[in-house]
């Protein structure tokens, strides 16, 4: 498996505290079968936005540490940005902040509450310049809880979705749980990460969310867990959704009725 989303990196956001830390999420995935990682630490703002290559060094800094202790894991770099339209200035200037720095993928942050008035817009920008966005945990954010509906402009444009496996395994409460598993079940997501920012206690968390998917078609669970994130890290094409599937009603397909209820 291969997870897009990840603050792994020591010090360097909320995430992992310490060396420590990264080594054991490195290992804890490894574990689990994960063979690449992508470093995506948070950017809030603009200034956080003019980081340079110093961040590409940490993470082959990082690199280096789990090579020397045995972490069988790549490292890959990438940002987890909020969504701001000084990204088009800082993508145009060669600032590293595109996954695996292949100016192919972004990988969006979502707050949790309001919808961004930027999403929209910048999508639109990004791919216009060929940068597809991937939008990190849309189950968590309370628009998406309130209908899964509000993703299908962008859904439809080509943009894509990234589902948290703490959100398959309840960690976010009830609604993600639904709202990430009704995504995956309509196969309007792309990928399933971990997010993780610090080591679980229950063990690999990629692992575990991909064993909860045994009602989905095994073909689409391989694309969202290895294929493609592998393209990802290749700078290639990620099919988009299917256009028919967007036309499809959550509450009314067979297998979400069984797991979640009509509501
Ligand atoms: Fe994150």
């Amino acid at each position: 498996m291969i997870d897009i989303h990840s603050h792994i990196l020591p010090e360097t956001d909320d995430g992992a505290v310490n060396l420590e830390e990264s080594l054991a999420m490195g290992r804890q995935e490894a574990e689990g079968g994960t063979t690449v990682v992508f470093a995506t630490s948070h950017i809030y703002n603009a200034t956080e936005l003019k980081r340079g290559y110093e961040y590409v060094e940490k993470v082959a800094e990082l690199q280096s540490q789990f090579d020397k202790e045995g972490v069988a894991i790549k490292l890959a770099t990438g940002a987890e940005v909020f969504p701001m339209m000084e990204i088009m200035e800082a993508v145009n200037a060669g600032v590293p902040i595109t996954l695996g720095d292949k100016k192919k993928h972004i990988l969006l942050d979502l707050p949790l509450g309001q919808w961004p008035m930027t999403l929209s817009g910048l999508s639109f920008e990004l791919l216009a310049a060929g940068i597809t966005p991937i939008l990190a945990h849309p189950e968590r954010t309370m628009p998406v809880q309130g209908s899964l509906d509000i993703l299908k402009p962008l859904l439809e444009r080509g943009v894509l979705c990234q589902v948290n496996a703490g959100s398959l395994l309840g960690k976010y409460g009830p609604q993600a749980q639904k709202r990430g598993h009704q995504l995956l079940a309509l196969q309007w997501a792309q990928f399933v990460a971990t997010d993780m920012h610090h080591p679980s206690s229950n063990g690999a968390s990629l692992k575990r969310a991909k064993d909860t998917l045994s009602e989905l078609p095994p073909r689409y669970v391989e694309e969202i867990t290895l294929k493609n994130p592998e393209r990802v890290l290749n700078g290639a094409y990620v099919p988009t959704v299917e256009y028919d599937r967007l036309d499809a009603k959550p509450e009314k397909k067979g297998l979400i009725g069984r797991l979640f209820g009509r509501k």
